[in-house]
């Protein structure tokens, strides 16, 4: 089968279509044939070598797909040949064929495009699970998401909006009227302002409830100083660094402070099986009725994947870059 290659780890020119052994499935897999795939920033990880594959999964990139179930394994029940599914992979998804665990899958409502699709899994399986499972978060809480803009981000915000929250962001200034579009109430421009001030200003100097954070090192007691009583810290990912030099742990003692760390792609297949069922139970009717919808930046065709790593690497898009996977 074609699928995009890493030739050798580093930049996006070493991305090119080749051919690919094609997958088979196993007793509880369907065999997809992919017709939409879409970016994350951790293939760009993967494809300069800082982020290796787990065990068992595809060398392949591409962490979610929209197709067509062209092969079924035995043990499946749940969908036959024809039908249109999207979700989360371990891997695989740039190419013409990737396989899914059944559960995993979800069926593409009638209406909906295979680009539409395959631009839910990754952000809102992620985000579903930073504020339900980990942040816990309530009706009417404050909550500051960092990378407002990112695919992450942009389901954050809708995730959160659906809870009455008070919504701050940190973001480039080009994405603050976007991300009030969809629903935040105070857009920080973390290049020219200090998010932390900001937030004690708007708050009466308490502090958000819930903090979701992807920069780590660089944020970290900023991320303290903008807690409130109570108060959880999301740590999704590092873009800033992993090394803090000084903490004042006080923090975590006056104010009653909780930090949990969270991944979605280490996890097993039990547990990614039981976050989709929890999550598509929450959210397809709210998906289906304009509560929700994926957000797309842009699509391109599978040809310009050394662009599309480019353009996000540039920090360009606002939402999903989405890469239509042509035969
Ligand atoms: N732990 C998990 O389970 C998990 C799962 C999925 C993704 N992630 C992580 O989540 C993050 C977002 O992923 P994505 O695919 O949605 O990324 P993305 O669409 O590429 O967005 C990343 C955005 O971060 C913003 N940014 C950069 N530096 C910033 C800073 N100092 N403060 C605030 N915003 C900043 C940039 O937008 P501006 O124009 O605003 O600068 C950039 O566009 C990545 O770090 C990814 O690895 C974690």
């Amino acid at each position: 089968m074609k699928a995009i290659i890493i030739q050798n780890f580093g930049h996006a020119d070493n991305l090119i279509l080749g051919n690919w052994e094609k997958p088979s499935p196993k007793a509880n897999e369907l065999l997809i044939k992919v017709e939409a795939t879409a970016l994350n920033r951790a293939d760009i990880l993967q494809r300069q070598g800082k982020y290796p594959p787990p065990k068992g999964a595809s060398p392949i990139l591409g962490l979610e797909i929209a197709g067509e179930v062209v092969g079924i394994g035995e043990n499946c029940q749940k969908y036959k040949i024809g039908d249109k599914v999207f979700g989360l992979l371990s891997g695989g998804g740039y190419a013409e064929f990737a396989v899914i665990s059944e559960a995993m899958a979800l069926p593409i409502p009638e209406n909906w495009t295979v680009e539409e699709a395959t631009a839910i899994p990754e952000v809102f399986l992620t985000a579903f699970q930073a504020l339900h499972w980990s942040a816990k978060l309530q009706k009417q809480e404050k909550i500051l998401i960092h990378a407002g803009g990112s695919g992450v981000g942009t389901a954050l915000i809708q995730l959160s909006q659906l809870l009455e929250n008070e919504i701050f962001v940190t973001a480039s200034q080009a994405k603050h009227q976007k991300c009030k579009g969809l629903g935040a109430k105070h857009c920080i421009d973390y290049k020219t302002e200090n998010f932390q001030e900001i937030i004690r200003q708007k708050t009466n100097q308490k502090g958000v409830n819930v903090v979701i954070d992807f920069l780590g090192a660089s944020y970290f007691m900023d991320n303290l100083k903008s807690l409130a009583i109570d108060g959880r810290l999301v740590m999704l990912a590092l873009m800033g660094g992993i090394k803090v030099s000084e903490v004042n742990v006080a923090y975590f003692l006056t104010k009653r402070l909780q930090v949990i760390g969270s991944t979605l792609r280490s996890r097993n297949t039990n547990y990614q099986e039981k976050l989709t069922a929890a999550f598509w139970n929450y959210a397809e009717t709210k998906f289906k009725n304009g509560q929700l919808k994926p957000v797309i930046d842009s699509v391109w065709s599978w040809e310009e994947v050394t662009e599309a790593h480019r353009y996000m690497e540039a920090n360009q898009n606002f939402g999903k870059i989405v890469l239509r996977v042509d035969s």
